[in-house]
C-alpha cells in the first residue's frame, strides 16, 4: 500500500534522482560509498528542498493560498528554491531573509533576482524577529484580499519531512534494482527536516539501515528531529515513534553555521577531484567531511554500503570564500 496516497503532493522534482556508486571515493576510503544526487532535483540549480516543497506547496494550493512566504539566511538555498517552485506554480513569493552572510547580489541572491522573487531583509539574528515580520506581512496581505501561506525556515515541518521519507523509498527501490542494499545513510542536519524524513523513511522502508545526520549548525537536533519524525509518522497514520536517543548525529560544524571549515573544503576538493561532483561549503562539504571522519573512526567497519545524500547547495557556492576556512 502507498502510505503517502492520502497526502496531497504536487510534482515539482525530476524523479528519481540518480543513485550510483562512487568508484574512486570508495577505493580511496576503502569503503563502499554511493551517492544520491538530490543536487539534481531539476528546479533552479537543484537541491533537497524541492522534495519538501512538493508537499508544502500542494498544501498551500489546496488551501487556496496565492502568496508564499518563507525565510532563511541571506544565502538560503531553501528560500531560492521556494521562489523557483512558486514560479512553476504561478504563486507569488516573498522571501523574508535574515540580514547576515553574503547579501550582495551573489550566489542565491543573484538567483533570487533572476527568479523575480520579492526579497525583504530583516536586520536581526533571531528567527523570532523574522517570524514576527512574516506575521505582519501576512496581515497586510490578508487586508488586501490575498491568502498567504508561511513556510518556516528550511521547510522543516512534519509535512515537508515527508518528502525525504519518500526519497528513502525511492532510494531503496533503486538499490533493489541494482541488487544492493545500504547499511548506512548519511545526510545533512541543517534545520533537521531532511534528516527527520530520512529517519522516518528508513523505519518504514529499510528498517535495518542506520541513519546518521551530520550536524552543520550547533543546535538541539535530537529534540527537533524526534518531534519531526513522530509528527510526520502521525500524518501518515504510521505507528513509528522514536526517542531522542534514536537520533544518531556526528558534529562537523567547525567554527559554526556557514563558516567554511578546513575539513569541509578538503572534502569538497576530494569529491570534485575524485568524482567530478561539486559539493558546497555550508552543507554538503561539511557533511562529506563528517562521512570521511566516521570512516576513519571505523564507524562503518564490518557493515556494508554507505549512501551519501547530496542535498545540493550550488546556489551558495559562488557567494562564499573558501580560501580562508576556519577549523
Ligand atoms: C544544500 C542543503 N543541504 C542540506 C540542507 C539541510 O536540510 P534541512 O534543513 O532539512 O536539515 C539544506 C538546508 O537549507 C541545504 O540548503
Amino acid at each position: 500500500m502507498d502510505v503517502f496516497s492520502n497526502i496531497p503532493r504536487i510534482s515539482l522534482a525530476l524523479l528519481p534522482t540518480p543513485l550510483y556508486r562512487l568508484p574512486n571515493v570508495s577505493e580511496a576510503l576503502a569503503q563502499e560509498v554511493y551517492i544520491k544526487r538530490d543536487d539534481m532535483t531539476g528546479v533552479a540549480l537543484g537541491g533537497n528542498k524541492v522534495r519538501k516543497l512538493e508537499f508544502l506547496l500542494a498544501d498551500a494550493l489546496n488551501k487556496g493560498c496565492d502568496t508564499i512566504l518563507t525565510t532563511g539566511g541571506a544565502q538560503s538555498n531553501h528560500a531560492m528554491l521556494t521562489a523557483a517552485c512558486c514560479n512553476r506554480l504561478g504563486l507569488n513569493c516573498i522571501l523574508v531573509l535574515k540580514k547576515r552572510g553574503v547579501y550582495q547580489k551573489l550566489g542565491n541572491q543573484l538567483l533570487n533576482d533572476l527568479l523575480g522573487a520579492e526579497v525583504r531583509f530583516v536586520d536581526t539574528d533571531t528567527y523570532k524577529d523574522v517570524y514576527a515580520e512574516m506575521d505582519r506581512i501576512c496581515d497586510d496581505l490578508r487586508a488586501k484580499g490575498h491568502k498567504p501561506y508561511s513556510v518556516p525556515v528550511g521547510g522543516s515541518v512534519p509535512l515537508g519531512s515527508l518528502g525525504y521519507a519518500l526519497a528513502v523509498q525511492e532510494a531503496v527501490e533503486q538499490a533493489a534494482r541494482q541488487g544492493i542494499a545500504f547499511s548506512d545513510i548519511i545526510c545533512t542536519a541543517g534545520s533537521g527536516g531532511t534528516l527527520a524524513g530520512v529517519v522516518l523513511g528508513a523505519r518504514l522502508f529499510a528498517p535495518s539501515t542506520r541513519v546518521t545526520g551530520i550536524v552543520i549548525d550547533p543546535d538541539d537536533y535530537r529534540g527537533i528531529v524526534t518531534r519531526l519524525v513522530n509528527e510526520a509518522a502521525a500524518l501518515l497514520g504510521s505507528e513509528v515513534r522514536i526517542a531522542r536517543e534514536d537520533v544518531l548525529l556526528h558534529d562537523c560544524y567547525g567554527a559554526g553555521y556557514a563558516i567554511p571549515s578546513t575539513p569541509g573544503v578538503n572534502a569538497m576538493r576530494f569529491m570534485a577531484q575524485k568524482e567530478g561532483v561539486i559539493l558546497d561549503p555550508v552543507y554538503t562539504g561539511k557533511t562529506f567531511a563528517g562521512l570521511m571522519e566516521l570512516c576513519e573512526q571505523g564507524y562503518f567497519a564490518g557493515r556494508g554500503k554507505v549512501l551519501f545524500i547530496h542535498s545540493g547547495g550550488a546556489g551558495g557556492l559562488f557567494a562564499i570564500d573558501i580560501d580562508h576556512p576556519k577549523d
